[in-house]
């Protein structure tokens, strides 16, 4: 184990009660000791951001199976590296700097769940710093950042680098993409998704310096965020681009801010349409102030195929037949804190990848293609008209 000095026990045991977190002072501690490396486990973690994503993380990682043992967290905000170091638990190292924790030789993977705008100068570090990287959704804020990451991990081939964008890893949607794979519906030909749900975290979230705002919930922040069709659609631009089995030739989309006037810059609600090779069109809807709902249907030449919350559904001409849904633990349903499915098998194909030098299935690709897919959207809702894939990058 760890062995830490008795500033370092009192400071974490300190954390750990429920009451003094937030009284100490992290600074006085943080980045003041050197950790010793417990073990020689394969993937030997820091954890860089420790709010309201990079708590789960922590859980992910200490979830892991024997592969993985964390070391480190690191953030800037008191409160989010106090409460980061309870939930990391007792041995673990804390800093406030993260060139610092990179610093550490043995720790060698990093993840990272900083707000977006921050994740290319980071993943750039640490790929510098020779460290395997699995960075959070969505890659960065422009295409050009995307590519910077991507060249710059090509130049690393034996680090492995992913982005998070677990939903290809969730079982429910693995097994809709098997259906389609094994000719249930015949060729996908009309996608329709359908993400509603509230607004943004409000809480104890990230405040960014804007241009023109001051400081704001990271999240209201074009320049912060890359807009909300990167921060939140990009997941879903991903799975729809697996299950149409393309990317799009052609984007058209309108979004904009129609409820929640209150000076962000960033959307609450669009409705983006993609054109896929081979006749296949596919619709998103993003609102973010209607009662929630998440489903998506893919229609075939043949049947269709539907995915919710409870069901996946195969429907030809009117007859319904359920099929059998994977069981999962899924994001926000009670007790899932670091223990999605999606997220554990996230965390394996890692752990695989590093072993036996492999490219994770999320990688850079998918990740930048779903981001251009926002970009593409937003530049066809500014210019009112529909925009080629070719357009951007
Ligand atoms: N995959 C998913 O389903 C999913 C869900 C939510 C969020 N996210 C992503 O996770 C990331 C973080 O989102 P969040 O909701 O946790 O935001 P958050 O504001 O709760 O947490 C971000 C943390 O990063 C810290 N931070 C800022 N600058 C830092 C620095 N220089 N060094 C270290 N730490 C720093 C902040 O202090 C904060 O604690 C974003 O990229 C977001 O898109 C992904």
């Amino acid at each position: 184990m760890t062995q830490a000095t008795p500033t370092r026990r009192s400071f974490l045991r300190s954390v750990s009660g429920a009451t003094a977190a937030l009284a100490i002072p992290i600074s006085v501690f943080a980045e003041s000791q050197s950790t010793t490396r417990s073990s020689d486990k394969p993937l030997r973690w820091g954890v860089i951001g420790t709010g309201h994503r990079g708590s789960i993380h922590i859980g992910a990682i200490k979830n892991s199976p024997d592969d993985s043992e964390l070391l480190a967290v690191c953030d800037v905000m008191e409160n989010h590296l106090a409460d980061g170091a309870k939930r990391a638990g007792p041995s673990v190292q804390t800093y406030t700097d993260y060139q610092k924790l990179l610093a550490n030789a043995d720790i060698n993977a990093v993840l990272i769940a900083t707000p977006n705008l921050l994740h290319k100068e980071i993943v750039l570090d640490a790929l510098e710093a020779g460290k395997h990287v699995m960075c959070e959704k969505p890659m960065a804020i422009s295409i050009d950042e995307c590519k910077a990451m991507t060249s710059a991990a090509e130049k690393r081939p034996d680090q492995v680098v992913l982005y998070t964008m677990q939903l290809r890893y969730s079982p429910r949607y693995q097994e809709l993409r098997k259906h389609i794979d094994a000719g249930k519906i015949g060729k996908p030909k009309h996608i329709l998704m359908a993400e509603f749900r509230g607004d943004w975290n409000r809480g104890d979230v990230w405040q960014y310096d804007d241009p023109k705002q001051g400081k704001v919930n990271w999240r209201f922040s074009h320049a912060a965020s890359g807009g909300t069709l990167n921060e939140k659609v990009c997941h879903y631009f991903d799975i729809l681009h697996w299950m149409a089995g393309a990317l799009p030739t052609r984007v058209s989309c309108a979004g904009g801010t129609a409820v929640y006037k209150d000076g962000r810059d960033t959307w609450d609600h669009a409705t983006t349409t993609l054109v896929y090779p081979d006749g296949c069109i596919a619709t998103h809807s993003l609102c973010m102030f209607g009662p929630k709902r998440l489903d998506l249907q893919v229609i075939g030449d043949e049947r269709s195929i539907s995915v919710g919350d409870m069901s996946l559904v195969l429907e030809s001409q009117g007859t319904k037949t359920p099929l059998h849904l994977p069981e999962e633990i899924i994001h926000g349903q009670q007790g899932a804190r670091g223990e999605e499915t999606a997220v554990a098998k996230m965390y394996e194909d890692f752990a695989d990848c590093v072993k036996n030098n492999k490219k994770p299935w999320m990688d850079a690709e998918k990740a930048m293609a779903s981001s251009k897919t926002a970009w593409l959207g937003e530049l066809s809702s500014d210019q009112k008209r529909e925009v080629k894939w070719e357009e951007l990058g």
